[in-house]
């Protein structure tokens, strides 16, 4: 018995040794791509209306991970899923060639400077058009002047306009830009509108800083209440909207 005993041990060393080799970006990856079939699933279940709108792209993992969620979960069973949910568009925003770029001076992190996280619209654009022709659009920019030229031009991009948002991400990891997001959105969500924060835990929590001190404010002015739907990975949060209409 002491031996098997041992022998497990030994097993179980290896275990634990093998799955600390993997990388925490692909650990915290994979435990959003679990997240988003929950968070798809119910937002189809409960027929929630509107686009996915992805503020920080980057070489566009998330977006597919949320159109794939979304297919996935949409099917009519005829079991749980009688009717079939609404067309929805899935929209990403970044500054792409650009990476980061520092609005404010409390967005200082010494792990993301400036410049950092750049890619190519170009081979974005190309790896998304393998997955959908038509059901991808990227804004190229930082959102800081992106957005508001959108709002001029009616919420419309290339000729679509956003009416509702269903679910949104944001993962530009800095206040000022998920701010930025959060103002652009609000009129948008409805009633089971999900929003998922990618850096809810970073800046230790500072009230001031991150993506945690933006989503505190955006409940103060706002007056949505966000429920919390759970986290995923290292640092990802999830809210459902719920709002007294
Ligand atoms: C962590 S990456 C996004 C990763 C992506 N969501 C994924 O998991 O596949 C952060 C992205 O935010 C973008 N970004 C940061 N600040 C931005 C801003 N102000 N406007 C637009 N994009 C921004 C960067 O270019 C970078 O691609």
């Amino acid at each position: 018995m002491l031996t098997l005993l041992s022998k497990l041990h030994f097993l179980i060393n290896i275990i634990i040794r093998i799955y600390n080799l993997l990388p925490i970006p692909v650990y915290h990856n994979l435990e959003r791509i679990k997240a988003y079939r929950r968070i798809f699933f119910l937002i189809n279940f409960e027929a929630v209306k509107g686009d996915y709108l992805e503020f920080g792209v980057f070489e566009g993992t998330s977006l597919i991970s949320a159109y794939y969620a979304n297919k996935s979960t949409g099917k009519v069973d005829k079991l749980v899923m009688l009717n079939k949910p609404n067309k929805r568009r899935f929209i990403g925003f970044d500054s792409f060639e650009e990476g980061f770029k520092y609005f404010k001076e409390e967005d200082k992190h010494d792990n993301w400077i400036e410049g950092h996280l750049s890619s190519n619209l170009k081979l974005v654009k190309k790896r998304v058009s393998r997955v959908s022709r038509d059901d991808f659009i990227l804004v190229k920019g930082f959102i800081e002047n992106t957005l508001e030229d959108i709002k001029k031009n009616n919420d419309t991009i290339e000729g679509y306009k956003i009416e509702k948002v269903a679910v949104m991400l944001i993962d530009m990891d800095l206040k000022s830009p998920a701010e930025k997001a959060l103002r652009f959105c609000h009129d948008k969500l409805q009633n089971g509108s999900i929003i998922i924060i990618d850096n809810y835990f970073n800046f230790n929590c500072d009230p001031n800083k991150g993506e945690f001190a933006a989503i505190s404010n955006f409940i103060d002015y706002s007056k949505i209440k966000l429920i919390d739907f759970g986290n995923y990975g290292v640092t990802g949060k999830i809210f459902i909207v719920s709002k007294t209409t």
